[in-house]
C-alpha cells in the first residue's frame, strides 16, 4: 500500500542501528513501491562528512546487511538519490539551521525524527528540534530502548521528551512487536474462534515465553554489564509477548485500545520483591563452553573484568492476578550464548479430565500450541492421535504443524519495516505507551532492587546449554518441564 511521502531524520544516522537496521528496512520499503515522491531520508550525526560519502556509507551498509540476491544496482541508486546528510551536534547550534534549510519545502509533509542514539542526548537533541522550529504539523519523533535503566529514568526520560512532543507524536519502539509472528499472535487470538474459549486458567496449566539467543556480548559490553538480561529483554521484549499473550480481547486494533489491555496486564502482575525473589527467579551467567559453531570465552574473560554479577540468563515465574489468569503460571526466560537460537510461546493445556484408554494405549500428553517467533516461524498444534494401522489402541502424540515459510514462502520482513512505516501511517498500535514502559519498570525495579540488596547469585551456566539448572529447578518444583524445541 503506498504512503504518503515523508521526510526521515535519522540521528545517529551513521551509527550501527542505521547501518544494520534502519537503511537495509528502508530500503525494502523502497523496493515494495511504498517510498514515493518526493520521499527523503536525511542521515544527521556528528561526525563531518557530506552527502556523497553518506551515499557511500549507505550503498556499503547495504551491501553488508542485505540479503544475498537483494541488492539491486538500480534501486540501491534510485534509494540513494534520496539521502542526504546533515552534520549536527546534539548540545550546540552546530548545524542546525542548516538541517532546517534541508527540511524547508517539506513543510507539509511527514517528518519523522528517528533518535538512533544513546538516551542521554534525547533530551539535547528534542530541545534543538523545538529551538529551530523543526516541527511541523506531521511530526513524529521516534526512540528506542533502553527507555530509562528503572522507573525513575524512564520517567524523567518521558518528562524530557515530552516537553516537546505530545504522546500522540511519540514512538516507542519495541522491535519484538514489529516481527511478523509477534503480529500474528494477534491474528492467532482474535482472528479465531477455536482458541479464546480456552485461553483462561480453567483450560490452561501454565505458559512458556522463552526467548533464547546463542549470541554473546557483541561489543557492547559496556552497556550490557550495567543492564543484564532482565533490563536488556524482559523489561521490555518479553513483557510484551506476555501482554499480547495474556491480555483481553481489545474492541479494535485501535493503538489506544490494545495499549489499554497490555496496561491491564502490566498492573496485574504479582509483584515479586525481597520476600519472594530468590524463589520465583534465577539469574546466570555463562562461562566458557561451545556456542554457534566454535568455542567461545566466558562473560567475564568476554568483558575483562572478573568481578561482575550481572545476568546474562534469567527465568522468573511470574503470575498474573485476575480472573482470567489466576494461579496460570508464566514461565519467562531468556538468556545469551545458549544452546539454540529459539523464541517462543508455549500454551500448556490442561491433561484430559479422565483416560477412557488402558495401559497399552500409551501416555496421553496434554496438548499444546507453540508458536514459534523465530527462526522458522511457525504454529504448531500438538494433539494426540491414534496410531494409523491394526494394532489396536495406541495413541501417539503429533503436531499440526504451520510452517510459514512453506506455507507462503515470501520473504519475511524485518520488524522494523513494518514500524518505520507505521510510525510514517502515525499507528502506535505497534508502539510503547509512556504509562505502559512505566508500568513494567513498575514491575521490574523490586525485583532488582531485591537482587540487589539480598546480593541474589548468577549462576554459572557453560556457554552452548539451556542455561542454569536453578531454571529447570525453578519449573520442575511444580512438576512441569521447560518445552524443548527441536
Ligand atoms: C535487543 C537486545 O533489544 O534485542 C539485544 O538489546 C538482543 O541484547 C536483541 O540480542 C535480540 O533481538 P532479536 O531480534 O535478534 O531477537
Amino acid at each position: 500500500i503506498p504512503v504518503d511521502p515523508f521526510d526521515y531524520v535519522v540521528f545517529g544516522g551513521t551509527g550501527d542501528l542505521a547501518e544494520r537496521k534502519l537503511l537495509p528496512a528502508l530500503y525494502h520499503r523502497q523496493i515494495a513501491g511504498q517510498l514515493t515522491e518526493p520521499t527523503r531520508i536525511i542521515g544527521a550525526s556528528r561526525s563531518e562528512m557530506d552527502t556523497e560519502a553518506y551515499r557511500n556509507f549507505a550503498s556499503e551498509a547495504l551491501a553488508k546487511h542485505l540479503k544475498p540476491g537483494e541488492f539491486d544496482d538500480k534501486e540501491v541508486g534510485d534509494f540513494l538519490k534520496r539521502l542526504q546528510y546533515v552534520s549536527v551536534d546534539a548540545n550546540s547550534d552546530r548545524g542546525w539551521d542548516k538541517l532546517g534549510k534541508v527540511l524547508e519545502g517539506g513543510e507539509n509533509c511527514i517528518r519523522a525524527f528517528y533518535l538512533a542514539v544513546a538516551p542521554s542526548l534525547f533530551g539535547d537533541i528534542c530541545e534543538q528540534i523545538a529551538k529551530h522550529a523543526l516541527v511541523n504539523a506531521q511530526t513524529r519523533v521516534v526512540v528506542e530502548k533502553p527507555i530509562g535503566r528503572d522507573l525513575a529514568s524512564a520517567h524523567e526520560l518521558n518528562d524530557t521528551i515530552g516537553r516537546v512532543f505530545d504522546e500522540e507524536q511519540i514512538f516507542r519502539i519495541d522491535h519484538y512487536l514489529g516481527k511478523e509472528t509477534v503480529q500474528n499472535l494477534m491474528a492467532l487470538r482474535f482472528a479465531n474462534a477455536l482458541y479464546e474459549p480456552l485461553w483462561n486458567s480453567a483450560h490452561v496449566d501454565h505458559v512458556q515465553i522463552t526467548v533464547a539467543e546463542e549470541v554473546g556480548l557483541e561489543g557492547r559490553a559496556g552497556y550490557y554489564d550495567k543492564a543484564g538480561a532482565l533490563r536488556d529483554m524482559v523489561q521490555n521484549h518479553m513483557m510484551q509477548l506476555l501482554c499480547l499473550v495474556a491480555m483481553e480481547a481489545p474492541p479494535s486494533m485501535d493503538a489506544e485500545a490494545v495499549r489499554d489491555e497490555k496496561l491491564k496486564v502490566l498492573r496485574a502482575l504479582s509483584p515479586i520483591d525481597q520476600n519472594n525473589a530468590e524463589k520465583l527467579t534465577v539469574r546466570g551467567q555463562y562461562r566458557a563452553g561451545a556456542s554457534a559453531g566454535g568455542a567461545v570465552k566466558g562473560y567475564l574473560d568476554e568483558l575483562g573484568d572478573k568481578t561482575s554479577n550481572t545476568e546474562t540468563f534469567v527465568a522468573i515465574k511470574a503470575e498474573i492476578l485476575n480472573w482470567r489468569w489466576a494461579g496460570v503460571p508464566f514461565y519467562l526466560r531468556t538468556g545469551k550464548r545458549l544452546g539454540q537460537r529459539v523464541s517462543e510461546i508455549v500454551i500448556a493445556f490442561k491433561p484430559i479430565p479422565h483416560s477412557i484408554f488402558d495401559q497399552s494405549a500409551g501416555r496421553v500428553i496434554a496438548n499444546q500450541l507453540v508458536i514459534r517467533l523465530q527462526p522458522d516461524e511457525g504454529v504448531r498444534q500438538w494433539i494426540m492421535i491414534k496410531d494409523p494401522g491394526p494394532g489396536g489402541m495406541r495413541l501417539r502424540h503429533v503436531p499440526l504443524d504451520m510452517s510459514f515459510a512453506e506455507a507462503f514462502g515470501v520473504r519475511n520482513p524485518d520488524a522494523y519495516e513494518r514500524l518505520l512505516m507505521d510510525v510514517v501511517r502515525c499507528n502506535q498500535t505497534l508502539f510503547m505507551r509512556r504509562d505502559e514502559v512505566e508500568a513494567a519498570w513498575r514491575w521490574i525495579d523490586p525485583i532488582l532492587k531485591a537482587w540487589e540488596e539480598t546480593a541474589q547469585t548468577s549462576h554459572s551456566y557453560t556457554a552452548g546449554t539451556s542455561g542454569p539448572t536453578q531454571s529447570i529447578a525453578l519449573i520442575e518444583r511444580d512438576g512441569r518441564t521447560w518445552h524443548e524445541s527441536n
